[in-house]
């Protein structure tokens, strides 16, 4: 029997929420604790209310929408992703996977199919980077893997994480009590669009995920010295943005050299005093540095480490290099990707087992269960933008091939 998926519904939904910190561009800002994120998960419980799922919200500010089965004691499977966004993202971005297990769990309910272990739907807290440098808050507290003093780090006004998860509603004092027992669960599965050309360039509608990329990131401090731009002479000065500006290239050669093994990138750079008649006098780089060979990062922090060496020689300047996240490549296991896979080809559905270079809330959920990833293609492979799109036709595919894995693991026997 074929689970009824509701197409319609679905895309008016993920329309809804794109309207919560819609952009001028037609793009969506919604970062990780903000009102808009508290908005957009009060709408989801209520949807997820309607759909008949016990809702509650943990001290971690993440939502849990249960689907009891007929064995409630038995080992849950976890299904989810997150609603809040990169500054003018897309609308599909964690939405798909909260909103497509949603759709694919009132499915299971609407067909009255008996399931063994009760479905959670969660949409985890702030997945995104944020300003305590660190990203994946809601499913670190659930897999018990915060970084040290998280909670205690400042944003540039001195505002805690503690307190702003406080102010939003959450409870700080509590949040170990977000953690999941291992044993308590069977598996997780997350729904996400690739992000990615490949399948658009193939026309394949589902990839199956194989293993996610390790990521590592580092914040690279310049400190020149600030003088006036119309004064100091060319010769005299020490320019942390153009000393900065020469590490990018050269971080650039060396995640090139490395073929397709690695990708790097400097999305983010603070300047100080950040004034048009003003030698720069700092500059501070975030670096993204993304591979499925941990043995890579190690060679490449060296490499790094060498060129910030070279460009203060030559600059008489200083560079300093901090680490500041890192979390190394994970396979995902066979067994449960086998369950996908079978489902695609009782669906003769055409599929892809590949690899993920985004950073996902199932590389936490891995630490504590068995672990799937089923993306769905990316127009174009954008993602991160206003432009990200994926049609409405393999949106609907990803449900199915959802609802049917969450199904059959509900009655799984591993
Ligand atoms: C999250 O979207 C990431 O890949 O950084
Ligand atoms: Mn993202
Ligand atoms: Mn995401």
């Amino acid at each position: 029997m074929s689970l009824c998926i509701d197409g319609k519904l679905l895309l008016k939904r993920i329309e809804h929420l794109s309207r919560i910190g819609r952009t001028p561009e037609g793009g969506v800002t919604r970062p990780g604790f903000s009102i808009k994120e508290s908005q957009a998960r009060t709408l989801v419980e209520k949807w997820m209310a309607e759909a008949g799922l016990e809702t509650s919200v943990d001290p971690a500010l993440n939502l849990i929408g249960t689907c009891w089965g007929k064995e409630r004691g038995a080992p849950v499977v976890v299904t989810g992703s997150h609603l809040d966004s990169v500054p003018n993202g897309g609308r599909l971005d964690g939405v798909l996977g909260v909103l497509g297990a949603l759709e694919a769990v009132r499915s299971l309910i609407l067909s009255k199919i008996e399931i063994r272990r009760s479905i959670r739907v969660v949409a985890f807290a702030a997945e995104e980077p944020n300003i305590y440098g660190f990203s994946t808050v809601g499913s670190r507290a659930i897999s018990s893997s915060l970084p040290e003093g998280a909670l205690e780090r400042k944003d540039p006004k001195g505002l805690t994480l503690c307190e702003l998860l406080s102010r939003r509603g959450g409870r700080p004092e509590e949040i170990s009590r977000a953690r999941f027992d291992p044993s308590q669960v069977a598996a997780f599965v997350e729904l996400h669009i690739e992000q990615g050309p490949f399948l658009d360039i193939q026309k394949i509608p589902i990839g199956i995920v194989s293993t996610l990329c390790g990521i590592k990131r580092l914040l690279i401090t310049v400190k020149g010295r600030p003088d006036h731009a119309g004064t100091m002479p060319m010769n005299l000065r020490k320019d942390a943005l153009a000393a900065g500006a020469q590490l990018i290239l050269a971080i650039e050669m060396i995640c090139k050299s490395k073929g397709e093994g690695m990708v790097g990138t400097v999305g983010k750079m603070t300047l100080a005093p950040n004034q048009v008649n003003v030698v720069p006098g700092r500059a501070e780089l975030e670096l993204d540095l993304r591979t499925h060979d941990d043995e890579l990062f190690d060679r490449i922090y060296a490499e790094i480490l060498e060129a910030c060496d070279a460009v203060s020689n030559e600059r008489s300047l200083e560079i300093s290099l901090t680490a500041r996240t890192g979390e190394p490549p994970v396979s995902l296991p066979e067994d449960l990707s086998r369950v996908i896979v079978n489902v695609c080809q009782d669906f003769h559905l055409s599929y892809l087992k590949m690899p993920s270079w985004a950073g996902h809330d199932a590389t936490q959920m891995a630490k504590i269960t068995k672990t799937a990833v089923i993306f769905v293609p990316s127009r174009q492979g954008l993602s991160h933008c206003p432009q990200e799109w994926t049609d409405g036709k393999d949106i609907k595919t990803g449900v199915r091939v959802l609802s049917e894995t969450l199904l059959r693991l509900a009655n799984w026997d591993e």
